[in-house]
């Protein structure tokens, strides 16, 4: 989701107010996939780089994710949309962790829809991090149980789409990306929407993936 401090600066606003706007196309573009039929997505909110950032900008991105999953947390249960954090989120003050696990908690059941918002989340923590816990777990260091304690489990994407103009992945998913297919746009997060999701989807759907294979 790259792109809200420009869309903002271009409209002679406030850092802030371009998150509030990216904030809010978040839920939209999540209705956008479902009714797509892209039954998991994730919105990649902030990397754990990002956190660097002053101590306003990521505490106010923090507020936007707590009002967000209160917003949003009735829809959630009546579309049966399975919710997650993925990411670091232990400095997070008590107060939105509590409104993080409540949520997670009250749509743990579900398993036909899941959103997941990636906060101070890195992919090379994910992998540091699942090889801890095999560690722990004294469980041998093979691809299968690397990635089924990612904070994805083994829920890799099969498409990858970044807003804001760059062409990296910033961190994102390093290890679940392996086979995925990768989208740039240059169009910035506030302006990504539903039309761009159905031509994503359109333009997939024309792709032959081989997976390394020959045909
Ligand atoms: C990157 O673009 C964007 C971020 C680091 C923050 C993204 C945050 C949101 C969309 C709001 C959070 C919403 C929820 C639901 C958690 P940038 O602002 O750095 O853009 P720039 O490169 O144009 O400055």
């Amino acid at each position: 989701m790259d792109g809200n401090g420009r869309w903002a600066d271009r409209h002679g606003k406030t850092r802030q107010f371009g998150h509030e706007q990216g904030s809010s196309n978040v839920y939209d573009i999540f209705l956008s996939c479902i009714e797509l039929d892209i039954n998991t997505v994730t919105f990649f909110a902030m990397s754990s780089e990002n956190m660097n950032r002053s101590k306003e900008e990521t505490e106010f991105i923090s507020i936007l994710l707590d009002d967000s999953i209160k917003k949003h947390l009735p829809d959630l249960l009546d579309n049966q949309v399975k919710f997650k954090v993925i990411g670091d989120i232990s400095h997070l003050p008590k107060n939105i962790r509590d409104t993080i696990d409540y949520a997670e908690s009250a749509t743990s059941k579900f398993t036909k829809y899941k959103l997941n918002i990636a906060y101070n989340y890195g992919g090379q923590w994910d992998v540091v991090n699942s090889i801890n816990i095999l560690m722990r777990k004294k469980l041998a260091i093979s691809y299968e149980n690397l990635s089924k304690y990612l904070s994805t489990g083994s829920d890799f994407p099969d498409m990858i789409v970044r807003t804001g103009g760059y062409k990296r992945l910033s961190n994102f998913m390093l290890w679940q990306a392996a086979y995925s297919e990768l989208i740039f746009l240059d169009v910035l997060w506030p302006e990504f929407c539903s039309d761009d999701v159905s031509n994503i989807l359109n333009n997939y759907k024309s792709i032959k993936r081989k997976f390394g294979k020959v045909e």
